[in-house]
């Protein structure tokens, strides 16, 4: 009887890390169409004003919901996934037994297994199939964590492309000569990799003198200034 539990628990053991790994494989897009719709919506409040102006709220709504929408299709997904499992695992928990018991009238019935014997076998085996089943779902929930631990250790694991320390200090006769230059600027932003925000940019301020930049919204003006400031690196060209 105890092959015979066995037989039946074998494929179901094979089951949990195909599950264990569509969890972590859906928490992992979970976690990142989350991160997406949160700095389409971060862009979208920190130049208000410019969406405002412009009177684009209806399309960065729209961006926003369908982010939004994929966050919900996987967390379905995963949902469907984590029912499916459960189902399978009860259907064969309460499935194993229906059988034993049918298996256990027959030995019975060739005098090969008296009631008693049958009654403690299936009090050991259900606190078997018990923990066993909670062990199942227990690493099912893990692997799921660990889906998300990915997209955690991503971040850390993240090297900035700017340095924030060390490099070469601005020496005291450029400090004095104070002209600053910038020439050829390519640049594109990082997470709007299909945008190229400005083509060979080059500009060029004598010390003391006060210029302006001008041009139509969302030419880069402000890019410009970010890229002095440091806050990028450009992809080609210096400052
Ligand atoms: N943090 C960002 N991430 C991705 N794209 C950005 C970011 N900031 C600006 N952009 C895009 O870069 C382009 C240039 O924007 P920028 O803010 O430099 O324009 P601007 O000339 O300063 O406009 P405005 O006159 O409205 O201030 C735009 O297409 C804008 O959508
Ligand atoms: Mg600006």
């Amino acid at each position: 009887m105890t092959l015979f539990t066995l037989a039946i628990m074998l494929p179901t053991m094979c089951f949990g890390p195909v599950y264990g790994g569509a969890m972590r494989r859906l928490q992992k897009d979970i976690s990142d169409g989350k991160a997406a719709a949160s700095s389409l919506a971060e862009e979208a409040f920190s130049n208000v004003r410019t969406v405002k102006a412009f009177a684009t709220e209806d399309r960065e709504c729209a961006g926003y919901a369908e982010k939004n929408d994929h966050v919900f299709a996987k967390a379905r997904e995963a949902a469907l996934c984590y029912g499916f499992f459960q189902f399978v695992m009860q259907f064969v928990m309460f499935g194993s037994l229906d059988a034993l018991v049918y298996f256990a009238a027959y030995l019975n019935s060739e005098n090969e297994l008296t009631i008693g014997e049958f009654t403690s076998f299936q009090f050991y085996m259900f606190s078997f199939l018990l923990n066993f089943m909670l062990m199942a779902s227990v690493v099912g929930e893990v692997l799921g964590v660990f889906g998300t631990a990915a997209a955690i250790a991503e971040i850390f694991l993240y090297k900035s492309r700017v340095n924030t320390t060390g490099g070469v200090p601005v020496s005291a006769e450029t400090a004095e000569v104070g002209t600053l230059t910038l020439s050829s600027l390519e640049f594109k932003y990082p997470t709007k990799q299909d945008i190229q925000v400005l083509n060979s940019v080059s500009i060029k301020v004598e010390k003391n003198k006060t210029i302006a930049l001008v041009g139509t919204s969302g030419c880069g003006k402000s890019t410009i200034i970010q890229l002095v400031e440091r806050f990028y690196d450009p992809d080609a060209g210096k400052v």
